[in-house]
């Protein structure tokens, strides 16, 4: 069987490409990048792969079973057309089976529902395109908050507009184990699945970032309003409002269902004390 991963230049294509590698009970895995320059010395085939070229996703996809489609990050109009060129292409190539990337989050009432419901569209898109499929709603990465340290250090706080909401966060190496899981099985089949670990508070997450740090930082509520202005200031006019948008979810309690990860793998995901241990200096 051959697994194709698109977007694998970026990191999430390549933590799920690595643990794909290190896996493989006799798979081919070949990674699709729109950047082939990005992804040099993966040991696999890398194959072009821009989501807005359809001749060229068509051609590079030739020869594969199963692909991973790793969500885009254009503006939410145009990533529903590239998503499509990547189905419609994973459709005339023969591909037996499309596994996605999806997101979980607040589908209306928020600053990041528009970019929600591209993804849902895009859920529906490979629902009704006659291939095999499985679909998986990321929880939020935690890796941002850790490499925001110094930021954090430097303020003493942790200031955003989640509140007490609790967020189901992940790693893109949790998801990586997920994603093999989803692409080399076939008992997820038709299913969408969400892909976190223990909800935390923002107060968790603090205390964990001090136990691994050494810092005393504190938490500090802002308003909605407040963090998409300061987000907005500090990121620009499209990344500000979702990044704001985001933190208004965790507080209405959108990242605090259940997630699905051990039914997927088999093993409950990587727990907050051990992955914050690991960063430990
Ligand atoms: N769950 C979360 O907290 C969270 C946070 C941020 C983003 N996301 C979503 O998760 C996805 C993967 O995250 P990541 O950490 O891997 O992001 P990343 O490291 O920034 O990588 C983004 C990847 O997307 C590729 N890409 C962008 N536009 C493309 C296009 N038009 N055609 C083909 N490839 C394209 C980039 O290729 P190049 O090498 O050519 O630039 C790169 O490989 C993101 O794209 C976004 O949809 C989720």
């Amino acid at each position: 069987m051959t697994i194709a991963i698109t977007a694998v230049s970026g990191q999430l294509g390549r933590a799920i490409a690595r643990n794909l590698i290190k896996t493989a009970d006799g798979e081919t895995i070949i990674g699709l990048a729109r950047t082939p320059a990005n992804a040099k010395d993966f040991g696999i085939e890398i194959r072009a792969g821009d989501y807005g070229q359809p001749d060229q996703l068509r051609a590079s996809l030739v020869g594969v079973d199963t692909l991973l489609l790793v969500s885009g990050m254009d503006a939410p109009d145009a990533r529903i057309g590239q998503h499509r060129n990547v189905i419609d292409a994973a459709k005339s190539a023969g591909v037996r089976k499309i596994v996605y990337t999806s997101i979980q989050g607040m589908e209306e009432g928020t600053a990041f529902s528009p970019v929600v419901q591209s993804n849902r569209q895009t859920e529906a898109d490979i629902r009704a395109s006659g291939l095999d499929y499985a679909i998986g709603r990321n929880g939020i990465y935690i890796e941002p908050d850790v490499e925001y340290i110094e930021s954090y250090k430097a303020k003493g706080e942790i200031a955003n507009s989640a509140g007490a909401g609790k967020c189901g966060y992940t790693t893109r190496d949790e998801l990586a184990h997920a994603y093999a899981h989803l692409l080399t099985n076939d008992d997820h089949n038709g299913k969408t699945v969400t892909l976190y670990g223990t909800p935390i508070t923002q107060a968790e997450l603090v205390s964990y970032l001090n136990d691994a740090f050494g810092t005393s930082l504190t938490y500090h509520e802002m308003t909605s309003a407040e963090f998409i202005a300061d987000r907005t200031a500090e990121l620009g006019a499209f990344i500000g409002p979702i990044i704001g948008g985001i933190y208004e979810g965790i507080r209405l309690g959108i990242y605090e269902e259940p997630s699905d990860f051990e039914a997927v793998t088999g093993r409950p995901h990587q727990s907050w004390k051990d992955y914050f241990a690991s960063l430990e200096r």
